[in-house]
């Protein structure tokens, strides 16, 4: 009856994650979705300890206050910008926690002896390890350990404590210490059927193919451009999935191995779209090309940051969009840097007041982590319908009288374009530069992520207003209170 209950209590998690998942790719519904897979991982978690009985009660009450809490504490304090490296911490505690499980089932069966019968009465001692399960034990902790190291490794150089860095040979080191975690893993395998009677030679490979597999994630993220980070960090998301589905067939947990697919799946999609939308192959990615030839076009367009651009002020801006029939704002990582949202919100309200249509362009990569200007955007309440995707709103800039680029650079570079030696040749753009007028707010002419100076700037129909964006569009703001009540 138990086994039946919890066998229910898993399908329904499952059910809710898979629901909850389908329902985060729209704003308006993504938080009953969040909502709705967290039930079902508490489902899952309870399911999980009724069915190992561990029922502490004081434990059970202590885990949750104390998990909640950590999360609660994570929710408030970190800043959007700091997402990605959040993401990163949490597939490297997912990653550790699948391979400490699974190694932790070696060690179980190691002590529980298992006495099988033979037909003639003798009884022997028979291996409690399958060569399958051996191996799925083998794969949870190299998948597992590689997503743990690879993620803090990301975690290091997201938060700028760490550089990108190489050295001679470090590929051919990689290829022999993957080699070495093949053979760990195939010591596993061959060690299985004479398991647990020479335990210490498995426990021995287990401990040797984890070893080589934090070293694998060290050295696999380790040469690969900060510009990609997030990239990894979606493709290690998908890894500790992985980790987490291949514990869950060593446990036999249905919940785990749905969950794990689920995770697999649904980075190693977004990896494809993060991709897709900065033009890269994934193996371009891992091989940490961008990075290196960011740092080229850099040095080659230094000199080009001296010639002259056009400047304007926030009442200049604010007369020729209150004037305007149509504006669409461009928001970029520089939006959320300066957390303007509010006032980005404020003004497109008092130019919607004066009869101007306003729009927001939202490219698929603007930021640092994928959605992070609808999340942005929904928290300043900005109605979802005005937010337009880049291939829904890019036919619609030639009619355009007013495109106001609020601290984005790269998504808005016309040499995706027009430059085949730019790094991000290709890269699909929102095409502003077709646009009747064009305002760019930010602080510097300093480049954006991908280090390339941006032509725009430099176009004739282009103004800079230069500034950090909050003060940039307050100062618009009182502009356009004041031109209202005259
Ligand atoms: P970026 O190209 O990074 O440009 C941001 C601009 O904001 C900078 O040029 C900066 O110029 C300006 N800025 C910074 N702080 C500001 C502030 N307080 N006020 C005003 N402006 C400020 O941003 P983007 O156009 O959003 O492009 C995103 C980049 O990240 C792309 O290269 C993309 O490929 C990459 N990327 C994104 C993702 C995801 S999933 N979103 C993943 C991987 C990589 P100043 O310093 O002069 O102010």
């Amino acid at each position: 009856m138990l086994d039946s209950l919890i066998t229910i209590a898993y399908l329904v998690a499952a059910a809710l994650f898979i629901f909850g998942l389908k329902r985060l790719s729209s704003p308006r519904t993504a938080r009953g979705g969040n909502r709705m897979a967290s039930v079902g991982m508490l489902i899952a978690v309870a399911a999980a300890l009724f069915e190992r009985q561990i029922l502490n009660p004081a434990e059970l009450i202590a885990g949750l206050a104390l998990g909640g809490a950590v999360g609660l504490l994570l929710a408030r304090k970190i800043k959007m910008t700091s997402m990605p490296e959040l993401v990163a911490a949490f597939n490297g505690f997912g990653g550790a926690a699948s391979a400490l499980v699974a190694a932790a089932e070696v060690m179980r069966l190691a002590g529980a002896e298992q006495i099988a019968q033979l037909s003639d009465g003798e009884q022997v001692i028979a291996s409690a390890l399958s060569p399958t399960l051996a191996l799925t034990i083998a794969l949870s902790v190299l998948i597992g350990s590689v997503t743990f190291s690879g993620s803090f490794v990301a975690f290091a150089k997201l938060n700028g404590r760490l550089k990108s860095m190489g050295f001679p040979g470090l590929r051919i080191i990689s290829i022999l210490v993957g080699l070495g975690v093949v053979g760990a893993a195939a010591l596993m395998v061959e060690q299985a059927p004479s398991f647990p009677l020479q335990a210490s030679m498995m426990t021995t490979a287990l401990f040797a193919l984890a070893g080589l597999a934090l070293v694998l994630g060290i050295f696999l993220v380790l040469p690969i451009g900060g510009a990609d980070m997030p990239v990894v960090v979606a493709l290690l998301n998908s890894y500790s999935g992985l980790a987490a589905a291949a514990t869950g067939f060593v446990l036999q947990n249905y919940a785990l191995i749905v969950s794990g697919a689920l995770v697999g799946a649904s980075g190693l999609i977004l990896t494809k779209i993060m991709c897709e939308a900065m033009n890269r192959s994934l193996l371009n990615v891992l091989l940490g090309g961008f990075g290196a030839e960011a740092k080229k076009a850099t040095t080659k367009s230094g000199d080009e940051e001296d010639r002259p651009v056009r400047q304007t002020s926030p009442d200049d801006v604010a007369v020729l969009m209150s004037y305007a029939g149509s504006v669409i704002i461009v928001p970029g990582y520089g939006l959320a840097v300066a957390q303007a949202q509010h006032e980005v919100r404020e003004m497109a309200d008092l130019l919607q007041e004066e009869g101007v249509e306003v729009r927001y362009a939202i490219h698929p990569v603007a930021g640092r982590m994928p959605g992070h200007m609808n999340v942005l955007l929904a928290e300043a309440n900005v109605s979802y319908d005005l937010l337009i995707e880049m291939d829904d709103i890019n036919a619609d800039f030639p009619s355009t009288d007013v495109v106001l680029v609020v601290g984005a650079n790269d998504v808005v570079n016309p040499a995706a374009h027009n430059d085949e030696s730019s790094p991000i040749y290709g890269m699909p753009i929102l095409n502003v530069d077709e646009a009747e007028n064009i305002i760019v707010l930010k602080r510097t002419m300093n480049t954006g992520y991908a280090g390339v100076q941006n032509e725009l700037f430099f176009n004739p129909k282009t103004s800079m207003l230069f500034g950090d964006a909050k003060d940039s569009v307050g100062a618009i703001i009182s502009e356009l209170k004041e031109l209202a009540a005259a």
